[in-house]
């Protein structure tokens, strides 16, 4: 059960990785330091994946509260869309989530809760293709 979860993250995790977000023309200097912000999504969503992988309930947790904090930045809001705003609740809604279980240490509910998290991290992104990464 616990390898076929940890399977199921590392392809949805893969899968995400390659849908990348076509680039916008944007000046060089805030836009490294933007890709830099955005950036740091996927590091500490790796670090939720680790404390998954190794039951480190305080990783986990770590993970999940260092994102949203990220989301309550001021440059997360690169669009301010009701959608994009919308989007932003659901992914904070999901470490909400990941956050809880973690105090609880309950690895299942963690899990999913990652998945559901990993989900709101591709809807968003699609939402931006389908704006034509939009401003
Ligand atoms: C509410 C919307 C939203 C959510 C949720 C979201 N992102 Fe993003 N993401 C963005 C925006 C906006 C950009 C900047 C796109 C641009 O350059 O126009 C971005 C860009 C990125 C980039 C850089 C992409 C590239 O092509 O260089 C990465 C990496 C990234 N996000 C990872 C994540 C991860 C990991 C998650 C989930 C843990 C996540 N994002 C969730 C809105 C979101």
């Amino acid at each position: 059960m616990k390898r076929l979860i940890a399977t199921v993250l590392l392809v949805i995790t893969a899968g995400f990785l390659v849908a990348r977000i076509p680039g916008h023309a944007q000046d060089p200097a805030s836009k490294a330091s933007l890709d830099h912000f955005m950036e740091l999504k996927l590091e500490h969503s790796k670090s939720i994946l680790e404390g998954l992988a190794t039951e480190d309930y305080e990783m986990i947790a770590t993970g999940a509260q260092r994102l949203t904090a990220l989301s309550l930045e001021s440059s997360w809001n690169v669009h301010t869309t009701q959608r994009y705003l919308d989007q932003s609740a659901d992914f904070r809604r999901a470490l909400l989530v990941i956050t809880e279980a973690a105090r609880e240490e309950n690895l299942d509910r963690a899990a999913l809760g990652y998945v559901n998290m990993t989900v709101q991290c591709m809807e968003c992104h699609r939402y931006l293709r389908k704006q034509g990464s939009a401003k």
